[in-house]
């Protein structure tokens, strides 16, 4: 099998290294295609798989192509890619708002899949959530998810609504987590730690707290409960928390990006 990755920049680089280090692929069945010859240059000094600049040289060649552009670029892109494909083929998109009805349309083809990653996929703790069109028959579907999951772990999803909800909960949740850290940080700051300090502070925190849920079959709140006594700190912090109606925040925050994401869809 060999598979295009169609945009050299953050996302369609994380996927082909990580396509090509898994063992799902022979050495060298991944291609990379990007506009951007300077970009080209210094891929062919370190990259393991084949680079290309014109499509025609590498697209008709490919089984599944995976799409990681961004998504203004997708009409431009599409127009170029129709008359170079074929109805085998199965296309993978990570761009945002762009929906399969849309991309079956400009493409012309039928086996069509919509996937939505974030960030943490750049260090192999991804998580992705995806859908396929219907076309997509069973064996497609498991190389799919093999592919998806050399970036973390995934979850496939039965409506398009799903995508943009996720981008709400874990494509745009690094920086919830992000957001947290940095308050935590700036706190620890203030209380008199220095910068490093602060930092192992609050990382090995993160790092500890999801550490004992992954292990666990406990909810947060059970979690939560076990850690704050009654009259104790912890209480104290969470009380805080609640009387400013945090976790409503929380929730507020990531309705905005799922309604953001829906508007961005329509946009484009
Ligand atoms: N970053 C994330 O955390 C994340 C999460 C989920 C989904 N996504 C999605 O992933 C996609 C890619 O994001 P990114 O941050 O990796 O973007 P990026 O860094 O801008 O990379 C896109 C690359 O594609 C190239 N390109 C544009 N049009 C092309 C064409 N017609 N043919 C070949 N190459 C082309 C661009 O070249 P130029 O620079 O010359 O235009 C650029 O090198 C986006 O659609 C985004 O919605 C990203």
């Amino acid at each position: 099998m060999k598979v295009l990755v169609i945009g050299a920049g953050n996302m369609g680089l994380t996927y082909a290294e990580a396509m090509s280090r898994s063992k799902l692929l022979k050495k060298r069945n991944v291609m990379i295609l990007d506009n951007s010859p300077e970009k080209i240059l210094s891929l062919e000094k370190i990259s393991h798989f084949d680079v290309f600049k014109d499509m025609e040289d590498c697209l008709p060649q490919a089984d599944l192509v995976f799409i990681a552009v961004k998504p203004y670029h997708s009409a431009n892109l599409f127009a170029k890619m129709k008359p170079l494909l074929n109805q085998g083929q199965v296309i993978i998109s990570i761009m945002a708002g762009i929906t399969i009805k849309t991309m079956k349309e400009a493409l012309g083809i039928d086996k069509v899949v919509r996937a939505m990653p974030n960030l943490p996929a750049q260090v192999g703790k991804g998580i992705t959530s995806y859908m396929t069109s219907d076309e997509i028959s069973r064996i497609e579907l498991l190389t799919v998810e093999n592919l998806l999951d050399t970036t973390g772990k995934s979850i496939r999803v039965q409506s398009e609504n799903y995508i943009d909800a996720s981008t709400g909960i874990s494509g745009s949740g690094p920086a919830y987590v992000f957001y947290f850290m940095h308050s935590m940080m700036e706190a620890a700051l203030k209380m008199g730690f220095s910068k490093i300090d602060s930092k192992v502070l609050v990382s090995q925190t993160f790092e500890g707290a999801v550490e004992l849920f992954n292990q666990s079959d406990l909810s947060p709140n059970s979690w939560m409960d076990k850690v704050a006594s009654k009259g104790g700190t912890t209480r104290a912090a969470l009380d805080s928390m609640d009387d400013n109606n945090v976790k409503e925040l929380i929730e507020e925050a990531a309705y905005a990006a799922f309604n953001r994401a829906v508007e961005l869809g329509k946009e484009i």
